[in-house]
């Protein structure tokens, strides 16, 4: 059997594979609650075999939210939702996980797809519209050159106390709604990403300067996170491992980082890079598997991502120590089925990850056929 489809247990969960769908912004919610939509998107991922399927970006308060359409998981409300969701991955014997989210300077954003804020006045109530001036370590504008950032406000000791106080109780509703895996969303320039960057952190206080206080914010939030989140499931945090960027955050400091939120419980590290700035690594297959790797090195256990489409890439990288998880992003939406078929190349005539609806179906085709037989 292939490292790839092979369990693997952290804590108390024991995944069915190392397939990891990465998590997706949907701009699909309003008021941040899920609906049919990440019903459907989040479901087929279990039906084509993946072992952990990770939700969007979920805003931890309702200024944190990258846009007014992503989900949210700062009131009670939002649980029943999500707990039908997460229901139906488990049916389906996927492990279900979510990223806690807070975009800092990088919220109140257009939907994706729209250009700009171009909602109609009729159209504004109808998609729950809202845009709002976002909070930052620093009162600095994220450099674009696209026109759809704000100046934030910065933020004060007590906004920071009450933003780690709510990635606390996101987990404690995440919990409540079933998940197995909070990770919380320390990447790709959102606020704790900007508080590690001395790029986007200018502040003079306890929370910038110095390498160790522009960690601080980051490691507060796991130690709140991990003390509401049961000791039972595992909690990941997914990094820019660098900011690719002149003076930005670099390896080398992941490398610390990594080191100070394994000591606190964090199990796993998602090694993503950028978004902090301009960034200066060019996209390529495979290319932040060697991030992933450095902070392996540290003792972390890890999650690569970025372009790995290969089942014989993303086994080679398991088989090489560079990472113990892959996640897919852009993969997993053009094939929900990836594991399925990645199963079938890299472990012959296996059919267990097919739902059992279609499985002897697919099995008795390929007869037919004289294919795919083991
Ligand atoms: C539609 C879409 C939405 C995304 N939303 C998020 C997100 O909510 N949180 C996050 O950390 N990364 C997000 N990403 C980045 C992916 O998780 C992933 O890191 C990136 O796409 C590289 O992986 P890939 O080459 O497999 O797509 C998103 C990517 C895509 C394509």
């Amino acid at each position: 059997m292939s490292l790839l489809f092979s369990p693997l247990t952290l804590r108390e969960l024991t995944l069915r594979n190392r397939a990891v769908v990465a998590p997706m912004c949907q701009y699909s919610a309003q008021h941040g609650f899920a609906n049919d939509w990440h019903f459907v998107h989040l479901g087929r991922f279990a039906l084509g075999g993946f072992g952990l399927v990770i939700m969007e970006a979920t805003g931890v308060l309702p200024e944190g939210r990258i846009s007014y359409a992503d989900l949210g998981l700062w009131n009670d409300d939002h649980v029943g939702p999500l707990k039908h969701i997460v229901e139906f991955l488990h049916h389906e014997n996927s492990a279900a996980g979510i990223q806690l989210a807070h975009a800092g300077r990088k919220a109140s954003t257009p939907v994706a797809w729209r250009h700009g804020f171009d909602e109609t006045e009729e159209e504004k109530p109808k998609v729950a519209f809202e845009s709002w001036t976002p909070v930052a370590p620093s009162a600095i504008i994220h450099p674009s050159s696209a026109p759809i950032y704000t100046t934030p406000r910065e933020m004060t000791l007590d906004d920071i106390a009450r933003t780690v106080q709510a990635f606390a109780d996101a987990a404690r509703r995440a919990d409540e709604a079933g998940f197995d895996v909070v990770e919380i969303h320390g990447a790709h320039g959102y606020l704790i990403n900007q508080f590690l960057s001395p790029l986007a952190n200018h502040r003079t206080d306890q929370y910038g300067g110095s390498r160790e206080n522009r960690m601080r914010f980051a490691l507060e939030v796991a130690r709140a996170t991990r003390a509401a989140w049961p000791e039972q499931k595992p909690l990941f945090m997914r990094i820019s491992a660098t900011d690719a960027a002149d003076g930005g955050w670099q390896v080398e400091d992941s490398v610390v980082l990594a080191r100070e939120l394994t000591a606190l419980g964090v199990d796993a590290i998602h090694v993503s890079s950028g978004g902090v700035s301009s960034y200066m690594l060019k996209a390529a297959p495979l290319y932040q598997v060697p991030l992933a790797k450095a902070i392996k090195e540290t003792g972390a256990t890890t999650i690569a991502v970025g372009l790995i489409n290969d089942p014989n890439d993303a086994e080679m990288i398991l088989e090489t120590s560079e990472a113990d998880l892959v996640a897919f992003a852009r993969g997993a939406l053009e094939d929900p089925n990836w594991p399925i078929h990645a199963h079938h190349i890299l472990d012959g005539g296996e059919y267990d990850l097919w739902p059992k609806q279609a499985r002897e179906r697919i099995r008795a085709k390929d007869r037919a056929l004289g294919i795919r037989q083991a």
